[in-house]
């Protein structure tokens, strides 16, 4: 199937699926997959390693803004993976700490901070065909994206995901918890003054609560095909 070079803006609660669902239109339809948020951790990394960050997540702003532009944060690709370097170190997997996942959200309020991923995002996307996930990509980051995607489920049901990844990580948390805390990342989120998470007018809905990965991938498919009037079908590959 030939689509041209365009740019999928998928954007979401958290814990609806957001990467997986990326990653797998990424495979299908050979785009550049960009996970926003791993800009977004790789700062609070840096701000955590330079002492900026504080105990009760807040952060050396006047310290931390004059030293972003110092930051070699970039992404890699090798073959169909894409991962987040600081300078020649990956640190892809040292973003994914809790530790780190504690400043990620508090660091992301930062309009300085922002700006800063918005560039590299920019940067990295140009002439591309790309699908980036976040929280605000179709309404911020490229308010002109050919396609908007806008993900959600029900609380419950993403509760219950969240729950079961943590279980599988060895994490000992209970369901309760786990709702809480995505109760309050969806309130901050939503309420943040700068790019706050919220559906793009133009973006097509994706409520996934009772839906398999493989039904996503049809549904995307028909999109597509609706919005580029392709009619050929690129052979699923699964
Ligand atoms: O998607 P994630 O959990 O890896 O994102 C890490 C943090 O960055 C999360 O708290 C939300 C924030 N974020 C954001 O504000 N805007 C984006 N486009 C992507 C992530």
């Amino acid at each position: 199937m030939s689509i041209p070079d365009i740019i999928i803006a998928v954007d979401g609660y958290s814990s609806t699926g957001k990467s997986t669902f990326a990653k797998m239109v990424a495979k299908e339809f050979a785009f550049l997959y960009l996970d926003s948020g791993a800009m977004y951790r790789g700062v609070a990394l840096c701000a955590l390693e330079a002492g900026l960050a504080h105990e009760d997540a807040s952060f050396d702003e006047p310290a931390l803004k004059a030293l972003l532009p110092s930051l070699d944060l970039h992404f890699r690709r090798t073959e169909d993976v894409t991962k987040l370097y600081l300078g020649d170190r990956c640190i892809e997997s040292e973003i994914r700490t809790l530790g780190v996942s504690k400043f990620a959200s508090p660091v992301s309020a930062l309009p300085f901070v922002r700006n800063f991923v918005d560039d590299k995002l920019h940067a990295f996307a140009a002439g591309g065909r790309v699908i980036m996930d976040g929280r605000d990509i179709g309404t911020t980051v490229f308010p002109n994206a050919q396609v908007k995607i806008f993900m959600t489920a029900e609380p419950a049901e993403r509760a219950r995901r969240r729950y079961e990844e943590l279980l599988a990580k060895g994490e000992n948390v209970t369901l309760e918890a786990v709702r809480t805390d995505l109760e309050e990342r969806d309130y901050r989120d939503t309420h943040r003054a700068t790019s706050p998470l919220r559906q793009a007018e133009d973006a097509f809905v994706l409520d996934n609560t009772h839906m398999t990965l493989h039904e996503e991938l049809v549904w995307v498919l028909g999109l597509l095909q609706g919005k580029f009037s392709l009619l050929e079908s690129p052979g699923l590959s699964w």
